[in-house]
């Protein structure tokens, strides 16, 4: 790689590089002691540790890898540290294992290797899953070779220039850019930027997702450019369609392209106007001529289309997260039973119900009460045919709940 051409990097020398990779194994020997809870937790398979079990982190800074010990002094394993999140650690390994460059390589490839599959189907998918790829608050995406990392931890953003230097010479990407306007940013004191960080990144990049075309553009797009994590619901939401459908929150389209090929006709709708154009533009690109879409608040089109005896056979709905602390579970309730109970009233008997929740918080337990809420109230009865979760390349890491936060009921009207 010549580091010249990274435009974020300054003018580091490789020397510098090794330096800093060398830098980073010796802070792995600074350590933080937690208590006996904060220990069973990553004993149990978690991967973080809260500030209120952090026993003495005296003179560690923040970002650094350490080394963390139980009440005892028996290793726990090795964390990012941070010195302003809830989230003080971030278990990276639970052995001695030497945490240098070439660890961070290995991760890379593990990670590259285990997308080999969905990488020959579309050019776009998640490469690096934070927390579900045991790579902790790191975010990799891939649009048509053009990289978009996310950095949403202390730790990875201090690592960024390495992991940045991996990417380049690893996979050889187009571009590589970084999407670190998360809020999540803000709870680790890290400030909010975006922007490209090495070779050429186009404002828009044409993706293919199960042979529709997609215009993302990673750079002023929602997320890095794509909701992802739909990609495998699309094909499943597609196999159920039929006869006229109504996609709500549609962004830049995703599920309405997908069922324009079962549906006689789909409408489309979002608050963002910039979100309606890219879905036209989508619309186009396809040559799906039997899709609409318009700019309106679902909760008031929805409540429009009842007035005015509209009736639909598949209804989408993927709305923003209504709820995104346990503190909001309830008013993020009301939210997602508003939405369902109103989509329910407007199918037709042999209806579907595509419903989602991307919130963490709401569980799918909750989530399926909420619908036969619903569905009580709509007078309906409902018979769920799959119950799905976020796409295969965001994998869910068991004993790290936080890393299932996708939710996706697909549900037939029957009476
Ligand atoms: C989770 S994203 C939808 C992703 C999309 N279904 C896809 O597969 O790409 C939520 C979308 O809802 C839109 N949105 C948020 N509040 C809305 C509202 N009250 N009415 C309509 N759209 C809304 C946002 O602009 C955003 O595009």
């Amino acid at each position: 790689m010549k580091l010249g051409q990274v435009r974020r990097l300054p003018l580091v020398s490789v020397f510098a590089a090794v330096l800093l990779s060398c830098v980073v194994t010796s802070i792995a020997m600074a350590e933080v002691r937690i208590t006996t809870r904060g220990a069973k937790r990553i004993r149990k398979g978690h991967l973080w540790v809260y500030r209120s079990d952090v026993r003495d982190a005296q003179g560690v800074g923040g970002g650094t890898i350490v080394s963390v010990v139980d009440e005892a002094k028996n290793l726990v394993g090795q964390a990012f540290y941070s010195d302003q999140s809830e989230i003080a650690l971030r278990f990276l390994s639970t052995s001695r294992e030497v945490i240098d460059r070439d660890w961070w390589r290995d991760r890379l490839r593990q990670c590259a290797e285990r997308r080999s599959a969905t990488a020959k189907e579309t050019n776009a998918y998640r490469l690096v899953y934070s927390e579900g790829d045991l790579l902790p608050s790191l975010i990799i995406d891939v649009y048509d070779g053009h990289y978009v990392l996310q950095a949403l931890s202390q730790g990875t953003d201090r690592l960024q220039n390495e992991i940045l230097e991996l990417i380049v010479e690893e996979f050889k990407p187009r571009s590589v850019s970084e999407r670190d306007d998360a809020r999540v940013r803000q709870f680790e004191g890290l400030e909010l930027r975006k922007g490209v960080l090495y070779g050429d990144a186009p404002d828009d990049i044409e993706i293919h997702q199960n042979a529709v075309r997609f215009i993302v553009s990673p750079l002023s797009g929602q997320k890095t450019g794509a909701f992802l994590d739909q990609g495998e619901n699309y094909l499943a939401a597609a196999k159920v369609a039929h006869g006229r459908a109504l996609d709500c929150f549609t962004f830049n389209g995703g599920f309405a392209l997908h069922l324009a090929k079962s549906c006689e006709g789909v409408v489309g709708i979002d608050i963002s106007e910039e979100a309606v154009a890219s879905a036209k533009r989508n619309a186009q690109l396809n040559d799906a001529s039997n899709v609409e879409f318009k700019t309106a608040n679902v909760f008031d089109a929805l409540r429009e289309m009842e007035a005015a005896g509209e009736r639909f056979d598949t209804i989408v709905l993927d709305p923003p997260a209504f709820t995104k602390s346990r503190a909001t579970i309830k008013s993020g309730a009301r939210g997602y039973k508003e939405i369902n109970l109103r989509a329910l009233k407007l199918l037709h008997p042999g209806g579907v119900l595509i419903t989602c929740t991307c919130s963490y918080h709401m569980s799918e337990e909750l989530f399926l009460g909420i619908i036969a809420d619903a569905a009580v109230d709509a007078r309906r009865r409902l018979q769920i045919i799959e119950k799905r979760g976020q796409s295969s390349d965001h994998p869910v890491l068991l004993g790290v709940p936080e890393t299932h936060y996708l939710k996706c009921v697909i549900a037939r009207v029957v009476e």
